[in-house]
């Protein structure tokens, strides 16, 4: 819900458990007033007036020395009049100079939720989210700022993106303009990111919110591995089940930074948006631009609500999956089975093995075009290897589809290799700057997706492989941006190359979307490099990481849950020794992890032994069975991986509770271990549960409270696992 109260100059936005207030204050500077649980009523009161030493007065003050930008909180920050810290907007102005000083004008409130053109956002019916966008000027710049808050109300979601208009009559330059600025006056805040390295990516990292700035952000053109754009900000003894939280996560997949400032006052200031590395954008007299949405969240009571909103709101109002609520495929990917040596009889007899054990959807990955024999050679060259696949694509698939299977596709749009037909065509097409020699990455380069020419050129290739019956794309995405310059931009324009590149990829995704609503689109960058909400709009689902390892697959994949939902995680189960790390893993422990994904299989089915196979058989029936429970229900988190418990448990229930499936996996073992209980969340507390069909009956308020001891022998060898199937009677 949102309130205009024009005497007071407020402005309220509801959702269901939180408030956010921010005021039309003196001189018309735009307050920010509070962010929290829900509160009523008129929070100006919050806002502190002091003289302070330093900190200039606006103006308009006169002698008032109590009124500083420097001191108030601020809902959009500027810079070169008076704030000093940090800032959301900087402009470079046709005299040189970088100060913006912004007043409000005006509002409008309207049903339904705003759209950005040419980027992702979250959507929501008329009747579900309200919009706000409230109007700021610079009056001498000439220049207007419009702030847009998307209020979707059950989920505790505001949305915020940002305008910036040229009124003037020559070029203004953008030097940053932030998706966002959030003001929590206090101190005592934790700051959590998520962050790794390829193969590790997405570990909780929280330390306090210190004195000065911190920050986590990518300069690589892609949301990266290092570190992603979602953070929570929360209270220092906040944990999964109680303390405020606060998420806020950018819908990009680009270069983005995220900054907390404790400054002077014992105030913290969120900042986030595309990062100002190299960004410079050039707005012509009348032109406007559009920063990307973020989404905050707040949770009164811990991590757990934070996480389980988010959920919801990007499950339902951010994908677009083909598939609904309906249950995806169960999938086989070739990639760790043979790499880039295959034929396309050993791809039909994996296929013929998947088949037989319940699996729907086999994906053939990298290797199958061009030259395509190792990984220096063949991008862009997006036409069978018929050496591999005689008869073509379309001969392999009918083989697939008369095993009863679909079938899947790996492509990386994107990139081009030197040794290809493509790159000897087209040698202007990559990003590099003139004058200098290109990095390679993985031995191959980047495609300018800035340009409308390369991304038709692709995109009919595209369409070339998608005239055959493909159910499902693996769109990948193996290294970060070098020598980022476009052949067909002025030089005053290449700071916008960055920017450009991110918005050519999501044109790419949207037209190849709505040509193939049915098509699935799985994400991919080198495992999750490129693991944000801004790909999740075009890709509802992402390979999660390079490393299948069950073991790393636990940090990893909770780390990932705290923004970004169990069906948008991809996960697959792959061979032992394990790939990336030569660790050994039960099969069932690695269909345990993988189950609390997408689900699928990574490895050669002609080498299991009966004994695995029948494994694969009961774990795919099972997923296939729970699927609903698993990929929609609410997560709770019961353990940390990186807290040193000897195991590490998580839990889905249904939307009514009368469901759940628990889900245990150890770490290494120890002998004479302590007896351990776990308690569960989530459930109905006055409920009476069955646990696999068994003959005790347990009250939810038994398992939440009272908790469910594990079994003894589950300690006996390294990690070992356990699922529980609760169902109330
Ligand atoms: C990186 C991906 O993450 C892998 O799953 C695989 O598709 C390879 N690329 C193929 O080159």
């Amino acid at each position: 819900m949102i309130l205009q109260n024009e005497t007071t100059g407020l402005f309220t936005l509801h959702t269901r458990n939180t408030t956010y207030q921010m005021k039309v204050g003196d001189y018309r500077v735009l307050l920010h007033l509070y962010y929290g649980p829900r509160l009523e009523g008129d929070l100006s009161y919050l806002v502190r007036y002091a003289d302070r030493s330093h900190s200039p007065n606006p103006n308009e003050a006169g002698d008032n020395r109590m009124f500083s930008l420097d001191v108030m909180p601020q809902e959009y920050s500027t810079c070169g009049v008076g704030d000093y810290r940090l800032p959301s907007l900087e402009l470079e102005l046709p005299n040189g100079s970088h100060t913006a000083n912004l007043r409000y004008t005006g509002c409008e409130i309207c049903s339904g939720k705003y759209e950005l053109e040419g980027l992702p956002a979250f959507y929501a019916s008329e009747d579900k989210a309200e919009t706000l966008v409230i109007f700021l000027e610079d009056a001498a710049a000439h220049v207007g700022v419009e702030l847009y808050y998307g209020v979707l109300e059950e989920y505790d979601l505001i949305t915020r993106a940002v305008r910036v208009v040229n009124r003037g009559t020559e070029p203004v330059y953008l030097q940053q303009a932030a998706s966002l600025c959030l003001e929590l006056q206090r101190p005592d805040l934790d700051f959590i990111t998520f962050d790794g390295h390829h193969a590790r990516e997405r570990i909780p990292s929280r330390s306090p919110v210190r004195p000065g700035v911190q920050s986590v952000n990518s300069n690589r053109g892609i949301s990266s591995h290092q570190h992603n754009p979602f953070v929570v900000l929360c209270e220092q003894d906040a944990n999964e089940d109680h303390g405020v939280c606060y998420g806020a996560m950018l819908l990009y997949s680009g270069n983005f930074e995220a900054s907390v400032e404790r400054n002077q006052l014992e105030d913290s200031r969120l900042v986030m948006g595309i990062h100002p590395y190299h960004f410079r954008w050039k707005l012509e007299p009348g032109a406007v631009f559009t920063t990307p949405e973020a989404a905050l969240i707040c949770s009164p009571c811990g991590f757990g609500q934070m996480s389980q909103q988010l959920h919801r709101a990007i499950r339902t109002n951010l994908r677009r999956d083909p598939y609904g609520r309906t249950r995806k495929p169960v999938l086989v990917n070739n990639w760790e089975a043979t790499y880039f040596d295959f034929t396309a009889d050993q791809l039909v007899e994996i296929a013929r093995e998947a088949a037989g054990l319940g699996i729907e959807l086999f994906v053939m990955d990298d290797g199958w075009f061009g030259n395509r024999n190792d990984d220096f050679r063949g991008l862009g060259d997006w036409y069978v290897n018929e050496k591999k696949l005689p008869g073509g694509l379309g001969a392999l698939i009918d083989r697939i589809k008369g095993l009863g299977m679909k079938f899947g596709i790996w492509v990386e749009p994107e990139m081009v290799n030197e040794d290809s037909d493509l790159y000897r065509t087209h040698p202007d097409w990559i990003l590099n700057v003139p004058g200098r020699v290109f990095s390679r990455g993985r031995g191959q380069l980047v495609l300018d997706f800035s340009r409308q020419d390369v991304r038709d050129h692709i995109y009919h290739a595209l369409t070339e492989i998608l005239a055959h019956d493909v159910s499902y794309v693996k769109w990948d995405m193996n290294r970060c941006l070098t020598e980022v310059w476009s052949a067909l931009l002025p030089s005053d324009r290449q700071g916008e190359v960055y920017h450009r590149y991110v918005l050519g990829v999501y044109d790419l995704l949207e037209r190849i979307h709505q040509d193939y609503p049915q098509l699935l689109i799985e994400g991919c960058c080198g495992g999750g490099g490129r693991f944000d909400a801004g790909m999740l709009y075009y890709t509802p689902q992402i390979w999660c990481s390079d490393n299948t390892d069950a073991v790393d697959r636990l940090g990893i994949q909770y780390g990932t849950s705290f923004c970004y939902p169990i069906c948008a995680i991809g996960a697959h189960v792959s061979a032992v020794p394990n790939e990336q790390n030569g660790r050994m893993t039960p099969m069932e422990t690695r269909g345990v992890v993988a189950m609390s994904g997408t689900f699928g299989y990574e490895l050669d089915l002609r080498r299991l032994s009966q004994a695995e196979k029948e494994i694969v058989s009961r774990q795919v029936a099972e997923f296939k069975a729970h699927a609903d429970l698993i990929q929609w229900g609410d997560y709770y988190r019961l353990t940390s991986p990186f807290d040193n418990t000897p195991y590490t448990a998580w839990e889905q229930v249904s939307e009514d509770r009368r469901e759940a499936l628990v889900s245990i996996v150890t770490g290494s073992t120890r002998a004479t271990p302590p007896f351990f209980i776990l308690r569960l969340k989530g459930l109905d507390p006055n409920l009476t549960y069955r646990i696999d069909g068994g003959e005790t009956l347990y009250t939810g308020a038994m398992l939440m409270t009272g908790g469910y001891p594990l079994p003894v022998s589950l300690m006996m060898g390294d990690y070992q696992s356990l699922q529980l199937y609760l169902k109330a009677e």
